[in-house]
This record gives C-alpha cells, structure tokens and sequence, in this order.
C-alpha cells in the first residue's frame, strides 16, 4: 500500500470561528477537559447540566459556554500536543517533548526530503509534516497494515484531509526505503522501532551527503549498540546522543514550584550525519577510557568492574587513605580490633 496524498492541508481549518465539524477541546471550572466534534443539533452533556453545540457554532476560539446549571466551559481547538496525547493509539507515541527534540536536532526544514520509519499511531508523523511543510516530502514506513491505518486515521483527522506532502508505505523500511528513493537523495531519516541498527545499511544508501539521521530508542542498550554499530559502518559521522526531562511547574499564588509529578522516562535521541561517499571518519583524538570497551578476559570472566564501564578504578592506597581521615576523626568505628 502507498498513499500518495494531495489536497489542502487543512491549515485554514484551524483558524477562525467554529465550525461545524471541528473538534472543540472543553475546559471545566476544575481544570478537567473534554473533546467534542461540534455536529448540529447535538448537546454536550454531564451530570450537571448541558449546552447545545450550536451556543459555539460560529463563536470564535477562546468563547466560554455556559450550560443549563451555570457551569462555564473554555472553549479552544486542540494543539498538536493536545491532540497527539489524546488521539487513539495503536503503538506507544513519541511525546510532544520528544518530538519538539526530533524536529530541531534532526534539522527537519521546510522543503526537505525526509523519511520516518516506523509510523505508529502517527504521532511524530504530524511534527514532521507540520515541518516539511506542503512543498517537502516525508516518506513515512510502517510494517504493520494495522498501525498504518491508525496513523492514516489520526493523521487526516488532524489536518482536515490529506496532506499533499505525505506518503505513507507498507512494508519494511530496508527493503521499501531503497526502492522508493535513489541513493543519496534523502535529506533526513528518522527511526523509531525496537532494532534501528538493522537498517544502518540502508540509511547510509539513500542519505544524501551531510544528511541528518536520528533515531529514538527507549533503552541504553539500545542505543549501545546503535553508537558502535554507527562507529563500525564507517559512513558515519560519530553519534551524539541525549535525552530532555520536563518537569512542569505548579503556579498558584506562593505556591510556585515544581509539580511533584512527572515523567521522568520517555526515550533517548540519537544524531549522525552521512559522511561523503569514500571518507574515512577522522580519528577520534580524544581515546575512549581504559576498559570502556571490555576485553575478552574481562568478558568471559562474567565480572564487571569500574574499568568496563569506563569509570576510574579507586586505587587501594587511595582507599586506604579515606578510611584512614574517618578513624582519626571517630567517624568511622576501627576495624574489628
Ligand atoms: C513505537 S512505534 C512508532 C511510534 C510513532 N513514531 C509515533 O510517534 O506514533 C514503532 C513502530 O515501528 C514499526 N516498525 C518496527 N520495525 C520496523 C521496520 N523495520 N520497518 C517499518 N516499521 C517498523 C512497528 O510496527 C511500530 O509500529
């Protein structure tokens, strides 16, 4: 399956007063929300009262709707990030924290050539799309018809139609991917999927010198053996990754300060640039530490220790010296005496 999309992206849906037609993101006194697709004739209904969809047809965002019982509702359409948290899903989304991540440190810019693999429930699909803009190309491959669906689903949804820069694909993003682009014209690759190593291979194939390519991995194995297999291709710059916390912040009054809750894992995010065809990658100057990179010794000997996860061994004398500055100090009980 390959949908090849055209039509209006939808953006002047997304201004003006409302519609029918439109989905209405409802904010209650307590700070609850609920989303509504404003359909004539119909009531928004709770336990405490209604208003008929028709009292917000035509207002402009930003309108509060008083139902039956006084209760007051802010009305607004959803942001992405509104919507990406609520739409449904079928495989786990990048977060909007992440995709915000992804679409700056992967470069994606208006115009550009980029290719996603796999597409989930869509969600990092539409911050792609929202930055290639109408005059880009983002080629986005899923493996399973299923999820396919679901994004396709989530994805028209939001931009009101199709998006005349989107293509979606079945299949395997090695064996598609070569096939649907030449090698050395694709500006941008994203993965997020469980193996992004199998596809080194492919990526190095369609990424045009200097390209960007990225991939979201939610384990440090993971993203171990995605840095040294990276390393070991040869046709890549050295990775750099990194991972962003969000903490949000309560404001009531004095009462300003971090909210106790948060999330505090999403995944980790990984760059490299496609070095020129037939390039060496310059030396590293700066050596990986003694012991980052286990001997078979200290492989087979099923022990780790400092040196093997290139941390500074604390030498005996050394030891033996803060113990020492605790005993003269009585912080310390004397060893068995
Ligand atoms: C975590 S989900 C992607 C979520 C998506 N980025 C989002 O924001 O909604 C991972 C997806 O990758 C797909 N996948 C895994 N390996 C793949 C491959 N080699 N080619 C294409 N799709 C793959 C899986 O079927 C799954 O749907």
């Amino acid at each position: 399956m390959t949908t090849n999309s055209s039509g209006p992206t939808g953006a002047d849906l997304r201004r003006g007063p409302f519609r029918v037609g439109d989905k209405v993101q409802l904010t209650d006194p307590r700070g609850r929300m609920h989303t509504v697709e404003l359909k004539p004739g119909a009531t928004f209904h709770t336990h405490k009262g209604y208003f008929r969809h028709e009292d917000l047809i035509g207002r402009p965002e930003g309108w509060v709707v008083t139902n039956t019982a006084g209760v007051e509702y802010l009305a607004l359409r959803p942001l992405l990030s509104d919507y990406v948290l609520s739409m449904p899903r079928g495989a786990a989304v990048v977060y909007p924290k992440d995709a915000g991540q992804i679409v700056q440190m992967a470069d994606i810019y208006p115009g550009a050539v980029v290719v996603e693999a796999g597409v989930g429930s869509g969600a990092l699909t539409m911050s792609l799309l929202r930055a290639v803009g109408d005059g880009g190309t983002l080629h986005s491959i899923e493996r399973r018809d299923e999820f396919a669906a679901v994004a396709r689903g989530n994805v028209e949804t939001f931009f009101g139609g199709s998006h005349p820069a989107w293509h979606l694909h079945s299949g395997d993003f090695a064996d598609v991917v070569v096939r649907i682009a030449e090698p050395g014209t694709v500006d941008r690759v994203v993965l997020d999927m469980l193996a992004p190593w199998e596809n080194l291979d492919a990526t190095a194939t369609v990424l045009a010198p200097g390209g960007v390519f990225l991939a979201y991995v939610a384990t440090a194995t993971q993203l171990s053996r995605l840095a040294e297999d990276l390393r070991a291709d040869g046709r890549f710059a050295e990775p750099v990754a990194w991972e962003s916390m969000v903490r949000g912040w309560h404001l009531e009054g004095l009462a300003v300060r971090p909210q106790h809750r948060m999330i505090g894992h999403t995944g980790f995010l990984l760059t490299s640039r496609r070095l020129a065809d037939g390039v060496v990658p310059p030396e590293r100057k700066r050596r990986p530490a003694k012991g980052s990179y286990p001997t078979d010794a200290a492989e087979n000997a099923g022990e780790w220790n400092e040196e093997d996860l290139g941390e500074r061994p604390v030498s005996e004398k050394k030891l033996r010296k803060v113990v020492r500055s605790f005993a003269e100090t009585d912080a310390l009980p004397a060893p068995d005496a």
